[in-house]
């Protein structure tokens, strides 16, 4: 009897049991934040115990909950760099990754400085069942899965990328993908031979840059695990060992393109499970419009009031000569607005979207926002500054959702032109609702998807079934390169043999001329 309590005890333990987990996401950037949040809010929803390093706590977090507060991390990089006015002056390459990638190392190194980063690091009383890390331009964050022992997971912002892939699997073939900073997407013979150039020389500043990186890496987290009396590894061990990466991505935003079986596509877990109610004021205005609402935000990270003031009356003026309503996220008021235009500085982006009296969404192309389009089925207008934000436009105007355009003085004319050709031409909003239907048509929420692999992560001790067999072959293997070498140097011994042996009929033959 007393067995059988007991028996029921340890059942009931087993699967109240959630798991301890560990979040970090380091970088000050809102639209990096919302990805982070999506993780706590799925996993806390499953039970689990989260503890997330982030530079955005807030106040009261739910049970299960423990922040890790990294605000100061905001000091370690300069995000005045992502502002309309630096980009539309060019005054820095956003697109050149092998600029970015020493800009994200010195982060890094900033935010061990962080004492509450220090004090938790040491603590040798922590312990967790996985490690979920954001990439972004630096493997560095891999060290955290060393310290607790635990298996380390990817979480990645952007579609599948050759440099993320790379962790996981192999390169992509440039022949018919495109690198994710690039401006254009093509595959002219041209393109290609650029594409194959742009790969080989971030390859080269890695492979250049890779004893300072594992000298920074023993120096960051060396200490922290001669504490824990672990010998510390060698960063390549570690940072290709992930067991999975959670990719921001959906098939419908990228390229049909072969993933490793420990390549997840979680694109649009962030979305909320219901829509929030618009605010009071603006649901008025959106349900009253008479010809529809434009929508027009450029995102969290870039504020639009940067964009100079006599740009800004520009665009009203052209907005004010649409019928339409406009919806402008901007953070501060302009005074004597047209009558269609209102400004607001926060807008419930999705339940906006949703809507169905929005007819159109201009936005930066931030892969938040395509894939929050996409749910709803609404055309947009892309206007691309950094990073994939080109690539994510691109492949909406290639799917026929889109059109693009770049933000410079003389923007004015052809977003007119863009915006009219939007509304006036079906074709738009039809394949707007196609790819929605695509995007849409899943088994199971990105969300559910997320937590099952992170516990089938935990559960399989580090999940080595799912790993790439291609990981770890030499590229002048995959090639047959030595295959090559070796056909070569039979040749060649062919050649000579042959070679020497004419030379040696021919003397043979002479010599019995002779002889005769
Ligand atoms: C690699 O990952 C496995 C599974 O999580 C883990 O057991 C192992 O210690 C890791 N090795 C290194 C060097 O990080």
């Amino acid at each position: 009897m007393v067995l059988k309590y007991l028996l029921l005890i340890i059942l009931f333990v087993n699967i109240c049991y959630g798991y301890k987990i560990l979040l970090v996401f380091p970088l000050p950037g809102r639209s990096h934040s919302i990805l982070g949040d999506g993780y706590v809010r799925h996993l806390l929803n499953a039970g689990h115990e989260v503890t997330y390093v982030t530079p955005f706590p807030t106040e009261n977090p739910p049970k299960n909950l423990r922040y890790i507060d990294v605000s100061e991390s905001s000091k370690c990089v300069n995000m005045g760099t992502f502002d309309i006015k630096v980009i539309m002056d060019k005054q820095i390459n956003l697109q050149d990754q092998t600029l970015l990638m020493p800009v994200f190392e010195k982060f890094w190194e900033c935010l061990f400085k962080i004492e509450a980063l220090q004090r938790f690091l040491n603590d040798q009383n922590e312990k967790f069942d996985a490690v979920v890390v954001e990439w972004l331009y630096s493997e560095l964050g891999s060290g955290f899965a060393t310290v607790f022992d635990a298996p380390l997971i990817w979480s990645s912002s952007m579609d599948p990328s050759t440099f993320v892939l790379s962790l996981m699997d192999e390169h992509l073939n440039p022949a018919y993908t495109v690198h994710h900073m690039s401006k254009d997407y093509s595959f002219s013979f041209l393109d290609r031979v650029y594409q194959l150039w742009s790969v080989g020389r971030v390859r080269y500043y890695q492979w250049a840059n890779s004893n300072k990186e594992n000298e920074l890496f023993k120096q960051l987290y060396g200490p922290i695990v001669a504490k824990r009396g672990r010998v510390m590894p060698e960063f390549d061990e570690v940072k290709y060992n992930a067991s999975l990466m959670l990719g921001n991505s959906d098939i419908v935003t990228g390229d049909g393109i072969a993933l490793p079986q420990n390549y997840k596509h979680v694109g649009g877990y962030h979305f909320k499970d219901d829509n929030e109610p618009l605010p009071k004021q603006m649901k008025e205005i959106v349900d009253n419009a008479p010809h529809g609402v434009i929508y027009f935000s450029m995102g969290s990270n870039l504020k639009s009031s940067n964009i100079p003031d006599h740009l800004k009356r520009k665009l009203l003026d052209m907005f004010s000569e649409f019928k339409e309503t406009v919806i402008w996220k901007l953070e501060k008021t302009i005074p004597d607005l047209p009558k269609n235009v209102h400004i607001s500085p926060w807008v419930p982006q999705q339940s906006l979207l949703a809507h169905p009296k929005c007819v159109l969404f201009i936005s930066h192309g931030g892969l938040l926002s395509l894939l929050e389009t996409l749910r709803a089925g609404k055309p947009i207008i892309g206007i691309p500054f950094f990073a994939d934000q080109y690539l994510n436009v691109n492949r909406a105007v290639a799917k026929g959702i889109a059109k693009r355009i770049d933000f410079d003085e003389n923007v004015i004319q052809p977003l007119k032109g863009a915006i009219k050709e939007i509304l006036e031409n079906p074709s738009y909003q039809q394949r707007a609702k196609e790819l929605s239907i695509q995007f849409n048509d899943r088994m199971i929420p990105p969300g559910k998807e997320l937590v099952h692999w992170i516990e089938h992560v935990i559960k399989t001790n580090g999940a080595p079934h799912l790993r790439s067999a291609a990981l770890h072959v030499s590229w002048y293997k995959k090639m047959y390169l030595d295959l090559l070498l070796v056909v070569l140097i039979a040749l060649m011994l062919i050649l000579a043999v042959s070679k020497s042996l004419f030379t040696f009929i021919q003397v043979n033959s002479l010599q019995k001329k002779k002889l005769h």
